[in-house]
């Protein structure tokens, strides 16, 4: 098999409200690859519990993420939107992978060491350890290719190709046994592997967005104050009042992008409108520089409304009406488990285990 063909595949976790900074960090890109590319879009339900194993109205959770995929544009029905669950091959490729990866790659995770506070790691879930094994079964089950995530993901994706470099070379002579191998590159070396080396797709116009109380703090599902993000299910009137009450600085915008250093809240807000109207920071203040936060913060909640609030109607009629975004799911589902039950016998007869 050499014309191995591309595949996006990418996770959101069901826990807390999707902001704006999820928004245009990941689903608008999602939405954006699916033009050129067949995707797969999925609820990693799995993970939601490393952290914190008891979750209030986990259903309601995972319904509102595969919401949140369809009303920004994801069409299921050309692409494959599921939650991690309903395919169990992704546990059990995880297995394997735990098998194949090292605890010391593990214990290096800056997000593990981030969550586990350090000394408390002796406290926290197996599950939470393992998790970017998990992870890495997530997208090698399809043998996906390339990987949209938000920067904090990239030391993920490299254990990811690691995993599959070690899986690729211990497994090496059993894999050319096999008709399932491909020919990848791994540098500039040509490699008989079985599973490829994904690459993250990062980046792009994508800002960092920051917390609308404090510039230099990313806007987060944890922060306790909700004026601090906007959430994709808020209506039209709350997206208002959020923006008006964002913290901001006595000044005027300045004409150039260089004016917004050391300005958080101008910079973040000025990154947001550039964001929703895709322009850059420099084109939205040749239209706003010397203009006051009086006449720019009211051009910013127009341009929020117009883009996010038919967005989040459309969640809250999805939310609505759970028997259409469960059948979506379980649509999804039995696509991505037929998808993952080619991969599992091949991996099966690749590691020995009798069919
Ligand atoms: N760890 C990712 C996050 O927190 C979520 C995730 C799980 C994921 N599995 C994935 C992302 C596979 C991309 C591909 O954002």
């Amino acid at each position: 098999m050499s014309d191995f063909k591309p595949l996006v595949f990418s996770g959101v976790q069901p826990t807390g409200n999707l902001h704006l900074g999820n928004y245009l960090g990941a689903i608008r890109k999602f939405v954006a690859l699916q033009e050129n590319n067949d995707c797969m879009y999925c609820v990693v339900d799995l993970h939601a519990i490393t952290a914190q194993l008891v979750h209030e109205d986990m259903p309601g959770q995972i319904r509102s993420i595969a919401a949140a995929f369809i009303a920004a544009g994801i069409d299921p029905k050309k692409h494959i939107v599921f939650n991690q669950s309903a395919v169990p091959q992704h546990a059990e490729l995880a297995w394997i992978f735990n098998c194949v990866a090292r605890i010391g790659w593990m214990e290096r995770m800056t997000q593990f060491k981030d969550k586990s506070g350090g000394k408390n790691a002796e406290q926290m879930s197996l599950g939470l350890l393992a998790y970017p094994s998990l992870m890495a079964a997530d997208i090698l089950v399809y043998r996906a290719t390339h990987v949209p995530v938000g920067d904090d993901q990239k030391q993920h994706l490299e254990l990811t190709r690691d995993i599959a470099q070690k899986f690729n070379i211990d497994f090496m002579e059993h894999i050319r046994r096999t008709d399932y191998g491909i020919d990848i590159k791994v540098g500039d070396e040509p490699v008989h592997a079985y599973f490829p080396m994904v690459e993250p797709l990062i980046g792009g116009p994508a800002p960092r967005v920051m917390s609308l109380r404090e510039g230099t703090k990313k806007m987060s599902k944890s922060d306790a104050s909700d004026l601090s993000r906007i959430n994709l299910m808020d209506d039209a009137d709350t997206i208002s009042k959020k923006i008006r009450k964002a913290k901001t600085d006595p000044d005027a915008l300045p004409s150039e992008v260089d004016g917004l250093k050391g300005r958080a809240e101008a910079d973040n807000l000025v990154g947001i409108y550039a964001a929703l109207s895709d322009k850059t920071k420099q084109e939205v203040l040749g239209e706003f520089g010397g203009q006051q936060f009086s006449v720019f913060k009211p051009a910013l909640v127009d341009l929020a409304v117009t883009v996010l609030a038919p967005i989040s109607g459309e969640m809250r009629r999805l939310m609505d009406d759970t028997t259409h975004i469960d059948g979506i799911l379980r649509d999804g589902g039995e696509r991505a488990r037929a998808r993952a039950d080619v991969t599992m016998k091949q991996v099966r007869e690749i590691v020995g285990f009798l069919q």
